[in-house]
């Protein structure tokens, strides 16, 4: 049976770096993100009793350097013995380049497979699916705020509120639109390994998700924005102090950190977050997003601003 789904990125305000079972990709820390609407990936699976192997496409462009990843996710939900399938993944904004387009895919792969093979499984088990292909992938699942929570034995995600509960709007500002030079499960873990700042960063997530938390249920922008703003620094700190040091900024990405530093200073709505990439990603109150985009695009070294809301969870689509 062939099946299609389509699921958002997320980006997360209360980041995830580290993991604590390699393995089982299991995270060192719980996290908080949005899901966000207009980027997303549709994909499309057709088991095919014809096929000897599976076949993916991303884009239209055949890509077997991801298929070990995806066959395993497939084999994980369907078992080993499934058929192949034909995968196509397509997306609508650049690749493993820090927007989060594993989380997407993989989120989108779970539901299609979940439909294609029908394996039934309810949302708390596709969450863990997608999340063992890919950490951020598992919060994809769920719209608007989402938490996940790292669990004793397995992750547990909730939606910590709907996406028009709260509708803020997220101005992506892309400062390089190739892939990233180290990928993010090879730099947690040179983290976790070399980082001084790394038992640091474990010991004080539990406040600053308590602390986004409450700032979340009493919708204050302000206390959002200070948490946000100071998780992303401080992953970045451990990453910046890791050996090799990780550097995924570019001099856009300060530049576009200054310029929203002085739309703040001027009363402006907005905060920053960056992930293991160059962009930067701007959260705003969607009444200051027009002059939040204006003044990214005008930033020297931005090549491209995508004007988001906050989307839902990962869904079946009928193509
Ligand atoms: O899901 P991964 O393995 O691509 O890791 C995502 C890590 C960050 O994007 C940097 C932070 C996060 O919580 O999404």
């Amino acid at each position: 049976m062939s099946a299609h789904a389509f699921a958002h990125p997320n980006i997360a305000l209360i980041k995830y770096w580290g993991k604590r079972d390699r393995q089982r990709n299991l995270p060192a820390v719980g996290s908080i993100s949005i899901t966000l609407s207009e980027l997303g990936t549709q994909m499309r699976i057709r088991p095919d009793a014809d096929l000897s192997a599976d076949q993916l496409s991303v884009n239209g462009e055949a890509r077997d350097s991801l298929l070990p990843r995806v066959s395993a996710c497939l084999d994980r939900m369907a078992g080993a013995s499934r058929l192949p399938a034909r995968i196509e993944s397509e997306a609508n904004f650049p690749l493993a380049a820090g927007l989060a387009s594993s989380a997407s895919a993989f989120a989108a792969l779970v539901v299609a497979a979940n439909e294609a093979y029908q394996c039934d499984q309810p949302q708390q088990q596709l969450a863990q699916l997608a999340g063992a292909a890919s950490g951020s992938a598992a919060r994809s699942l769920y719209g608007g705020f989402v938490e996940l929570d790292k669990g004793d034995t397995d992750i547990e995600l909730q939606c910590l509120a709907p996406a028009g509960d709260w509708p803020l709007a997220v101005v992506v500002a892309i400062t390089e639109a190739g892939p990233k030079p180290v990928s993010s499960g090879e730099a947690m873990e040179i983290s976790r390994k070399t980082s001084p700042f790394y038992g640091r960063w474990l010991e004080q997530q539990p406040h600053d998700l308590d602390e986004a938390r409450s700032a979340i249920e009493g919708r204050d922008f302000e206390r959002l924005a200070a948490i946000s703003e100071h998780s992303c620094l401080k992953m970045h700190s451990v990453m910046w102090g890791s050996r090799p040091p990780l550097i995924y900024w570019n001099s856009a990405t300060v530049a576009c950190m200054e310029a929203v530093r002085e739309m703040q200073a001027r009363g402006v709505g907005v905060f920053f977050t960056i992930d293991a990439g160059p962009q930067l990603k701007a959260v705003c109150l969607p009444e200051h997003s027009a002059e939040v985009e204006k003044s990214l695009t005008q930033v020297a070294g931005v090549i491209e601003t995508r004007r988001c809301g906050l989307g839902e969870g990962a869904r079946i689509t009928s193509v």
